[in-house]
């Protein structure tokens, strides 16, 4: 049986960042079955995000990356653009313990921390993945974490360049950064390190 799909007003019944996980998890987010879409950001950041470090996450959406990298870290600082998904943001902050902290802006300029992990899943273009990563990685001590690496690596949004040229053309410009392990399955996740 098909499971309906769930809204941001959900979220709302939550009561922990544990039971909003399994949400996400259940599959019913997407109102259609994705294998393993949620279970690969579980694998990466139980592999690469450390309880006690503080993240950063360029495009928050409706929260689901948030939900996964709070469980997994000490506190995090989020940017995202768009106020359309408030209620769904409003639901995650109070389950965040003060640990939150999300800024309604452009990554591109965002004041960043220094942060162990940078997440990065927001507008998957080129000249997007190029403008954060130049203006980012300065602050970030250990991992970038790129999403949709297989699904945008070629083709970005609107049909535009993808991902890929991007991350290559950082990785040839800026030596203190290798890419450390990829993931295939779609979506696809890449991270590089810090050399
Ligand atoms: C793919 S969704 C993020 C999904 C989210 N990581 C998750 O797991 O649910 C991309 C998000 O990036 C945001 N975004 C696009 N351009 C942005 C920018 N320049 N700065 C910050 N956020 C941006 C969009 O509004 C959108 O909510």
């Amino acid at each position: 049986m098909r499971k309906r799909k769930w809204t941001d007003d959900d979220m709302l019944d939550c009561e922990s960042l544990e039971e909003l996980e399994r949400l996400y998890g259940d599959q019913a987010y997407f109102g259609e079955v994705l294998d393993g879409y949620m279970d690969q950001y579980a694998e990466v950041f139980d592999n690469y995000v450390s309880k006690r470090a503080d993240v950063a996450e360029f495009g928050v959406h409706r929260c689901a990356s948030s939900t996964y990298l709070l469980r997994r870290c000490a506190n995090l600082h989020s940017w995202e653009i768009s106020r359309k998904h408030y209620t769904a943001h409003a639901a995650l902050m109070a389950l965040a313990e003060g640990r939150w902290n999300l800024h309604y802006g452009d990554s591109r300029g965002a004041n960043l921390p220094l942060v162990h992990t940078l997440f990065i899943d927001s507008a998957h273009t080129y000249d997007q993945m190029e403008a954060e990563l130049d203006h980012a990685h300065p602050r970030v001590s250990k991992y970038i974490i790129l999403h949709d690496t297989t699904t945008s690596w070629w083709i970005g949004h609107g049909h535009s360049i993808g991902i890929g040229p991007a991350v290559r053309d950082f990785l040839a410009a800026t030596p203190q950064w290798k890419e450390e392990e990829r993931f295939w399955p779609a979506p696809g996740m890449m991270v590089l390190s810090r050399v």
